[in-house]
């Protein structure tokens, strides 16, 4: 791995673990963050040791307290669409990278920080996460994907509220908007984000990539196209040995033996 200013990273196991680390900003993400995240996702797709990545925040109070304001500030209106696009291009590469991500939400997950959660496969929240786009406050829409994944996630309703309003909700909240998939108490977070990394990385790799894939490319196509590319995986998976692997096992009555092959 390569030297970061703004991310640390260790990997534990399989699971590697990216913190975002500008305390002095709350882990708000500016210019230089952000292609460290771009160089950082390149360097874990090629990484065949890591197979589930950990996002979280350093320090208690802040997952990422939005993107960095005081880069903003003074932007004209074209760098602050080049600015949204390199950032959506780099939370695109999150989303979809061939390998679960979860994101481990000790704090703040405020403007591009919600924005980068929304961009992991799964969310997990400590009971002191705060949620909220309030892009509205500073004279901006939320421009790293919010406005698209936030209605996907919680649906238009919910959605236009949270963004209209720039409210920020509680993890409690967000859980039952469903805005994140599991609340835990601050100490466990880690733990129980380990924990899903352990039990995903149990099943047959190649299984979980399709999944992934799958309902990423169905929630960008109509139905009847996302139905067809599902079938397309499914048959693909009869040609591993961990289809083999899994349904024999389960005829023997043992557990199953994955080699991701
Ligand atoms: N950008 C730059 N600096 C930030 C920051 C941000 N998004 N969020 C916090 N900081 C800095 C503060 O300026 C402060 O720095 P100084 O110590 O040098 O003054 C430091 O982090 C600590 O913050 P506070 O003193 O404000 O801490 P607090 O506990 O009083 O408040 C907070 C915490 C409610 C999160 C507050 O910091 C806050 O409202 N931050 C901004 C949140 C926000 O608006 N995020 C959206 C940004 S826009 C965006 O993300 C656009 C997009 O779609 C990509």
């Amino acid at each position: 791995m390569s030297t970061y200013e703004n991310l640390l990273f260790r990997s534990e196991d399989g699971v590697g673990i990216v913190t975002i680390h500008r305390p002095k900003a709350l882990n708000a993400l500016n210019a230089a963050t952000i292609h460290e995240l771009d160089r950082m996702f390149d360097e874990l797709g090629s990484d065949d040791s890591i197979k589930v990545i950990i996002i979280t925040g350093s320090g208690e109070k802040s997952f990422v307290a939005g993107a960095d304001i005081t880069e903003m500030q003074h932007m004209s209106a074209v760098e602050g669409r080049n600015w949204g696009k390199l950032a959506q291009a780099v939370f695109s590469k999150i989303e979809n990278i061939p390998k679960p991500v979860i994101a481990a939400v000790n704090g703040y997950a405020l403007g591009g920080g919600c924005e980068l959660a929304m961009a992991c496969d799964i969310r997990i929240a400590s009971e002191k996460a705060k949620f909220g786009q309030p892009e509205v406050s500073l004279g901006i829409p939320p421009g790293f994907g919010g406005t698209q994944r936030l209605a996907r996630l919680v649906g238009k309703g919910r959605a236009k509220e949270l963004l209209f309003t720039g409210d920020m909700i509680d993890a409690a909240e967000a859980y039952r908007i469903g805005l994140v998939n599991k609340v835990t108490a601050p100490d466990e977070l880690f733990n129980t984000a380990k924990a899903m990394a352990q039990k995903i990385m149990s099943r047959a790799p190649i299984a979980v990539q399709v999944c992934k894939a799958a309902v990423n490319e169905g929630l960008d196509v109509d139905l009847k196209s996302g139905i067809a590319y599902e079938a397309e995986v499914f048959g693909l998976c009869f040609a591993t040995r961990d289809q083999k692997e899994g349904m024999t096992a389960f005829v023997e009555k043992r557990a199953p033996i994955f080699t991701g092959k």
